[in-house]
C-alpha cells in the first residue's frame, strides 16, 4: 500500500465493501481483488478517451495479479446510458465467456458506473462488480451506495437496481486530466456533503479555496475522504432510501427542475445543484430555519469556487411548472430538505409552491 492509501469501510445490512482511497491505489487494484474474487477473468468497461489515457495502467494492475482482461469501450455521454448499450454489453460478455466468477470493472464517471453496475446486476442474475471512479462526482457520490441503472425515453434512471460493488478503488491521480467543468461539478457535491453532515469539511473547504482550485493532491485527498465518509454514514443508516438518505438530495429538487427545464443542456448537474443549494438556503432563511449568516456562508463558498448561485435565461414560472409536475409535489405543496446550520439539515419539510414563487421572484 502507498502511504496515502486509506480504506473506508461501508457496512450495512445490504452492502459490505471497502473503498480504497489515495494517490496511486490503482497499482494494487489487482492484488486487492485477487484476495476475495475466485475467478481470474476481468472485463474493463470504459470510454475510448479514458482507455487511451489509463487503460494500460489499469490492465497491468489486473494482469500482474493473474487476471486476463477484456476491454469493453462505450461512447462518452449520458445518451450512452441506455438499455441498448446494456444489451450490447450482454452480448459482448456472453461472446467472451463471462460467467459468475468473472468481474466487471467500471472505469469512468457516473455513466460508466451506473451502466456497468446495471449490467453486472443483471447478467446471469449478478456477477461481481467493482467501481473505479475517475470523475470527482463519481468518487464522492455515484460509486458509493449501490444505485445502478440506465435511462429510458420516459425518464432518467428509470430502469435499475440496487447492486453494491464488491470494492471501490478511488485513485485521486486520475483527477489530473478531468476537464474543469467536470471538476467543479464534483466540488458542488462535496460542498453539499459538508452542508448536510460535516461542518469541519465545510470549514476545510473555506480555508483551502486556492489549493482546491489548483487541485492540490493533499487537499483533494482530505476533501474526497471526508465527502465519502458522509455518503457512507448516510447510506449505512438508510441503504434502501426509506428515510434519512433523502438528505443527499439537498439542493437537488430545484437542481433537477433546472436541468429538466433547460433540456439538460444549459447546466451541468453540479451547477444546477449549486443553484439549487443556494436557493434552498434562501428558502430556509425565509422560513426561519436558518440565519442569514449561515446562508451567506454557503453563498461565499459556492462563489469562491466559481459555482453559480442563481440562474439566468430561464423563466421562473417555467421552473415552477416543472416542479409542480414533479411526483414529490402533492396539492401544490413540495417537500424540501432545508438548512438549519452548516452541517445540519432537516428533511422533508413541506413548502407551498407560492412561497417558492415569491422566493424565486426575489433571488433568481
Ligand atoms: N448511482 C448513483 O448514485 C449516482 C449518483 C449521482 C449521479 N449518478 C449518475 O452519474 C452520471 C454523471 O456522472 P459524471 O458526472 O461522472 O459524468 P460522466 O460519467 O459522463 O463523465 C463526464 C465526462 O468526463 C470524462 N472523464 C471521466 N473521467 C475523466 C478523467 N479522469 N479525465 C478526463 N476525462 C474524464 C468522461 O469521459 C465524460 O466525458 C449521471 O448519469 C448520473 O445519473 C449516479
Ligand atoms: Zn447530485
Amino acid at each position: 500500500m502507498t502511504p496515502s492509501h486509506r480504506v473506508i469501510e461501508l457496512r450495512s445490512d445490504t452492502e459490505q465493501y471497502d473503498i480504497h482511497v489515495g494517490q496511486g491505489v490503482i497499482v494494487s487494484l489487482g492484488t486487492q481483488l485477487a484476495e476475495f474474487l475466485p475467478g481470474r477473468k476481468a472485463f474493463l468497461l470504459s470510454h475510448p478517451g479514458l482507455l487511451q489515457l489509463y487503460g494500460d495502467a489499469v490492465t497491468a494492475s489486473l494482469q500482474e495479479a493473474g487476471f486476463t482482461v477484456e476491454t469493453c469501450s462505450i461512447p462518452e455521454g449520458e445518451t450512452t446510458k441506455t438499455l441498448q448499450t446494456a444489451a450490447d454489453l450482454f452480448t459482448r460478455l456472453a461472446q467472451c465467456g463471462a460467467d459468475r466468477q468473472s468481474v466487471l470493472c467500471a472505469f469512468g464517471g457516473g455513466v460508466v458506473g451506473d451502466i456497468g453496475g446495471f449490467v453486472a446486476a443483471t447478467y446471469m442474475r449478478g456477477i461481481p462488480f467493482v467501481q473505479i471512479p475517475t470523475t470527482l462526482l463519481a468518487m464522492v457520490d455515484s460509486s458509493i451506495g449501490g444505485k445502478t441503472g440506465v435511462n429510458h425515453d420516459l425518464g432518467k434512471n428509470l430502469i435499475g437496481a440496487f447492486y453494491p460493488p464488491r470494492a471501490v478503488c478511488t485513485d485521486i491521480t486520475f483527477l489530473g486530466s478531468l476537464p474543469e467543468r467536470e471538476y467543479r461539478c464534483g466540488l458542488s457535491e462535496i460542498i453539499k456533503a459538508g452542508v448536510i453532515d460535516d461542518v469541519e469539511l465545510f470549514a476545510f473547504i473555506e480555508a483551502h479555496v486556492e489549493a482546491i482550485r489548483q487541485r492540490d493532491a493533499q487537499v483533494l485527498t482530505t476533501l474526497i475522504e471526508r465527502a465519502i465518509a458522509v455518503k457512507v454514514r448516510v447510506v449505512q443508516e438508510d441503504p434502501t432510501e426509506q428515510g434519512i438518505r433523502a438528505i443527499l438530495n439537498f439542493g437537488h429538487t430545484i437542481g433537477h427542475a433546472l436541468e429538466a427545464a433547460t433540456a439538460y443542456e444549459q447546466y451541468s448537474h453540479g451547477e444546477a445543484v449549486a443553484i439549487g443549494m443556494a436557493l434552498v438556503a434562501r428558502l430556509s432563511e425565509a422560513l426561519d430555519y436558518c440565519t442569514p449568516a449561515v446562508c451567506n456562508r454557503l453563498y461565499a463558498v459556492l462563489e469562491a469556487l466559481e459555482l453559480p448561485v442563481t440562474y439566468t435565461d430561464i423563466d421562473s414560472q417555467d421552473l415552477l411548472e416543472v416542479m409542480a409536475h414533479d411526483k414529490k409535489t402533492v396539492n401544490g405543496v413540495m417537500r424540501f430538505i432545508l438548512l438549519q446550520d452548516i452541517g445540519s439539515v432537516v428533511y422533508r419539510q413541506e413548502v407551498p409552491l407560492d412561497t417558492l414563487q415569491g422566493l424565486l421572484a426575489q433571488y433568481a
